[in-house]
């Protein structure tokens, strides 16, 4: 099964309309993304808890690892870059952190509030090599930019 990304988009607006919590946006759009795709077999954010620092937010899949540096990964890369991470073969890709070995490509995006700040990632993982493309950085980021640039982070004090 293949996402549709207007329809998704179209029922993630309709599940979250009024929530400004970015937690539970979180868990909603994990939850519909996830299981609209076969190629999806492990997605999750990972959100923006101090200056260069990933803590692991809502997923859906096997465990993932609970804290990313900025300095480190796939996710830490997305992070500091500010830049869609796009990865056919995560083994070619250095620093990659395998949370599972089942992995072959990953996808990954910053997801940025409504000041622009970056909030969290957005990562996707497959099992199936070279599994995502232009499509669907277009797709997740349209959503990201639906759900989440109405979101104002509270501030880590
Ligand atoms: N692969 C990610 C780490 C998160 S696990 O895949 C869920 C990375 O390299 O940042």
């Amino acid at each position: 099964m293949r996402i549709d990304y207007a329809q998704t988009a179209r029922i993630i607006a309709s599940l979250t309309d009024g929530e400004r919590d970015d937690v539970a946006l979180m868990a909603t759009v994990v939850c519909e993304l996830h299981h609209a795709d076969d190629r999806f077999d492990w997605t999750g954010f990972y959100r923006v808890v101090a200056p260069d620092l990933l803590k692991i937010g809502p997923y859906q899949g096997g465990h993932g690892c609970l804290t990313i540096p900025f300095a480190r990964g796939v996710c830490g890369v997305a992070a500091r870059t500010g830049e869609v991470q796009l990865v056919d073969d995560v083994d070619a890709f250095p620093g990659h952190i395998a949370c599972a070995s089942s992995t072959r490509s990953e996808i990954v995006l910053p997801v940025r509030d409504a000041a622009g700040d970056i909030i969290a990632v957005l990562d996707i993982d497959s099992d199936q090599p070279a599994a995502f493309d232009d499509r669907d950085v277009e797709g997740l980021s349209r959503i990201m930019d639906d759900v989440f640039g109405c979101v104002r982070a509270a501030r880590q004090a």
